[in-house]
């Protein structure tokens, strides 16, 4: 019975899965190697749940029960009890592999590690364990609080069991799981970073701007958000480190990320973290 869940990450992606979790009544650490966003994390999760209540969509006890629910720390250490795990660290195959180590080396041998990765291989990081049959994919879409996918990925040694019990916790959030194998992007990102990396090519050669883009987009294909706005929105870091990983795993040209794309996240136009992206923020 899962009823304590570590988040491990409390960056866009971490902070939204610790505040679902805590909502549907677990118990929820949130662990994240700077305390700056932690206590970034604890503000907007209370934001999000206040605009709940004033939507009337949550009572005010309910989200005073939902923050009590959740706890903060910067060691993982303190995760020795857990029954369920979601990383969602930066999107680096190696930090990502060195924490699945660490984590099997004290987390109970039934636990489950999930990652919320884009695009990096669940088989790699449950080669990094010594309970790959256990560690899957668990891909939230954001923001996590009002986006109803889950897609689910199997690992080569991923178990039935592992997956059903990942799916039956996607139900418990009052969330849609999708299953997808374990290729690079899975499904997600293998259909829309592609279309946005394009996009960002359509700039670099003077195609139309970033207005026009979105435009055309939202207009006439009937997106609700042009796909530039959709990038800064995702992060130019996050969209640039799944391109590469399409590109390196998939080993097609048509992958490849494009150079603005690399320039702008080199300077550090990461999109509405950073307050400047295709727009300002
Ligand atoms: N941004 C999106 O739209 C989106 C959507 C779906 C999935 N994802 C995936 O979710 C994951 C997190 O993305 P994000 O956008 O939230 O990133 P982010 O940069 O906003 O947050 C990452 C957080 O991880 C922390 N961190 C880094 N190394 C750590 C470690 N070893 N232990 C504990 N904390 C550590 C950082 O301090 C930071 O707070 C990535 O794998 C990303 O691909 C992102």
């Amino acid at each position: 019975m899962i009823k304590t869940v570590g988040v491990i990450g409390a960056g866009t992606m971490g902070n939204g899965i610790a505040q679902v979790f805590a909502q549907a009544g677990f118990h929820v650490r949130l662990v994240d190697v700077a305390q700056p966003m932690l206590d970034r994390a604890r503000q907007s999760i209370e934001r999000s749940l206040t605009k709940f209540v004033e939507k009337g969509k949550l009572s005010a006890d309910d989200r005073d029960r939902t923050m009590a629910r959740l706890s903060t720390n910067t060691a993982i250490e303190g995760l020795g009890d857990i029954d369920y795990i979601v990383e969602a660290i930066v999107e680096d195959a190696e930090a990502k592999r060195t924490l699945f180590t660490s984590l099997d080396a004290f987390v109970r041998p039934d636990v489950i590690l999930a990652s919320n990765t884009s695009s990096i291989s669940i088989t790699l990081l449950g080669a990094a364990t010594s309970r790959p049959d256990k560690v899957l994919g668990m891909h939230f879409m954001n923001p996590v609080p009002l986006m109803t996918l889950v897609e689910l990925i199997r690992g080569q040694a991923t178990s039935d069991d592992s997956m059903r019990s990942a799916r039956e916790l996607c139900a418990q959030l009052g969330k849609t799981a999708v299953e997808a194998a374990d290729y690079p992007g899975f499904i997600a990102n293998r259909v829309l970073m592609p279309m946005i990396n394009e996009a960002i090519y359509a700039v670099m050669e003077g195609v139309g701007t970033p207005e026009a883009i979105d435009t055309v987009m939202k207009l006439g294909m009937n997106h609700p958000m042009g796909p530039l706005t959709l990038a800064d929105f995702i992060g130019l870091d996050v969209c640039l480190a799944i391109m590469t990983v399409l590109h390196d795993g998939l080993g097609d040209p048509k992958y490849r990320p494009c150079p603005l794309l690399r320039r702008m996240v080199a300077a550090g136009q990461l999109g509405r973290k950073s307050g400047q992206g295709f727009y300002p923020y």
